[in-house]
């Protein structure tokens, strides 16, 4: 902004002595008077009276010559301010089209046309040149005042014109500026938003979790104690009954020998009205129902002692994610045997520091869920891995049914399911979201219905101290 004004001025004129007159007018030889310069300095100190600053001219005797000097003003971002062009010109451009050949290049050029006589009318020439605001018009023979005040006066013009300019790119610069930072800050903002949306859900997630957790100790430790009874009873009555029986068998083979007439009679119609022989094969098959239904009870409790946490003994260490998945698959092998061929897409993994069997567990949810996603078709599970900077992860895909967009969102829940009693508790998923969430990792699924699912589990290599 603090360049020094810019006086630079060019003629175009095919009259040399038109030079010259300029010359004289707009470079004046500033007379060398060292001793009165002295004295003023003596008189008036520094406040010296202000000379007019001088003009810096260059001439051109034709058109085409004028363009190549504004050109190489422009290369050199030394541009001029005015230009003085002359109308009438025989050889090469005349005045209009030179004019017009300048601002090509040089639009913010200031110029004034000097003239006699025109080939053109005024209002032609101004429709032509469609440039009303930068073209004045000096009628020969001039004045040297007015061309004095016409250099002044364009030579500001020219330079208001450029600082109003640089203060509008500078101010549409801000702008922009502005408005980058604007967009940056809605961007960082919706950012957040969507965090808090996502932190959100995952509170309420972990809410629901640790008040079941609660909940379900509690239940958990209150049929503990129930369940071990009946089911160690039932055992008792099992093994009573069978004493029972080979003393019934002994009644019976003894019963024409100890009773006579009327008794016979009274024990013959009793026996076939309770239907012994049915009895005798139907309590055991009852006893043994309800040891598989205890036996199912028992399992839940346990689930739910798992998923509360409650048998929580276990010590971080550090184990080999592969090991865990192997040792798993064997468990469930029996599971898989006729559902699914699994498939192993392993990569070279780091130990991760872990609760190893809880780790397992999931696996083993995952696994699982995938055998029982399988139709009657034989289906293939996927189980891959890798490592993804300060991370490992964990795939487990199959080709089986798929999940319902609008179950997706509940399947985390505790005991959300969709299989038939006995075969699911929906504790499975909300489970393995609590151990990986207690891992500082993450669990996330996507699925095609009629397609398949895929689970992917993201847990960190390090538990650093959180
Ligand atoms: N691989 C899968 N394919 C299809 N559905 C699945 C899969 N894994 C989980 N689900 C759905 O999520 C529900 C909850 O799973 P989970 O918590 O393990 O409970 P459960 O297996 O006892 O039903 C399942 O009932 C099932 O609808
Ligand atoms: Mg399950």
């Amino acid at each position: 902004m603090n360049q020094p004004p810019n006086r630079r001025i060019l003629l175009i004129d095919d009259t040399p002595s038109i030079h010259e007159d300029f010359r004289k007018i707009l470079t004046p030889v500033q007379e060398q008077t060292p001793e009165l310069d002295d004295m003023e300095m003596a008189l008036f100190g520094d406040a010296v009276k202000p000379r007019a600053q001088a003009f810096e001219l260059d001439s051109a005797y034709g058109g085409r010559e004028g363009l190549e000097l504004i050109e190489k003003a422009m290369a050199q971002k030394l541009p001029y301010a005015l230009a003085f062009v002359d109308m009438r010109m025989p050889q090469g451009w005349d005045g209009a089209q030179t004019i017009e050949e300048l601002w090509k290049v040089d639009p913010q050029l200031q110029v004034v046309v000097c003239t006699a006589y025109s080939d053109y009318s005024w209002e032609e020439l101004l429709f032509r040149l469609q440039a009303h605001d930068r073209l004045l018009i000096l009628k020969k023979p001039f004045d040297n005042i007015e061309v004095q005040q016409m250099a002044n006066t364009l030579t500001a013009k020219w330079e208001m014109a450029r600082r109003a300019s640089l203060q509008t790119s500078q101010l549409e610069r801000l702008v922009e500026q502005r408005t980058q930072a604007l967009t940056q800050a809605s961007q960082a903002l919706q950012l957040e938003i969507d965090e808090r949306k996502q932190l959100e859900s995952q509170l309420v997630q972990s809410e629901k979790l640790a008040s079941l957790g609660q909940l379900a100790a509690g239940v958990a430790h209150e049929i503990n104690n129930p369940v071990g009874f009946i089911s160690s009873n039932l055992g008792t009555l099992d093994s009573y009954f069978k004493q029972l029986q080979q003393m019934l068998d002994a009644y019976r083979q003894a019963e024409e020998l100890i009773a006579s007439g009327e008794s016979l009679e009274q024990l013959k119609t009793l026996r076939t009205g309770m239907d012994l022989e049915f009895l005798k094969e139907d309590v055991p098959i009852l006893i043994r129902e309800s040891k598989e239904g205890i036996g199912r009870v028992v399992q839940i409790v346990k689930d739910l002692k798992d998923f509360s946490r409650v048998d929580n003994d276990q010590s971080w260490q550090w184990a080999n994610l592969q090991q865990g998945i192997d040792s798993t698959l064997n468990i469930v092998a029996s599971e898989l045997k006729y559902k699914a061929d699994v498939i192993k897409q392993y990569q070279a993994l780091p130990e991760i520091e872990c609760l190893a069997s809880q780790i397992n567990q999931v696996v083993m949810n995952l696994i699982i869920n995938a055998a029982q996603a399988m139709g009657p078709e034989r289906g293939t599970i996927t189980i891959s891995n890798g490592v993804e900077g300060k991370n490992v992860w964990l795939e487990v895909a199959d080709n089986g049914c798929g999940i319902a967009p609008q179950s997706l969102q509940k399947i985390f829940d505790p005991f959300f399911t969709t299989k038939p009693v006995g075969e699911g508790t929906g504790l499975g998923l909300s489970l393995s979201y609590g151990i990986v969430k207690k891992h500082h990792g993450n669990i996330s699924v996507s699925s095609e219905l009629g397609k398949g699912t895929i689970f992917r589990v993201v847990l960190p290599i390090r538990q650093t101290a959180v």
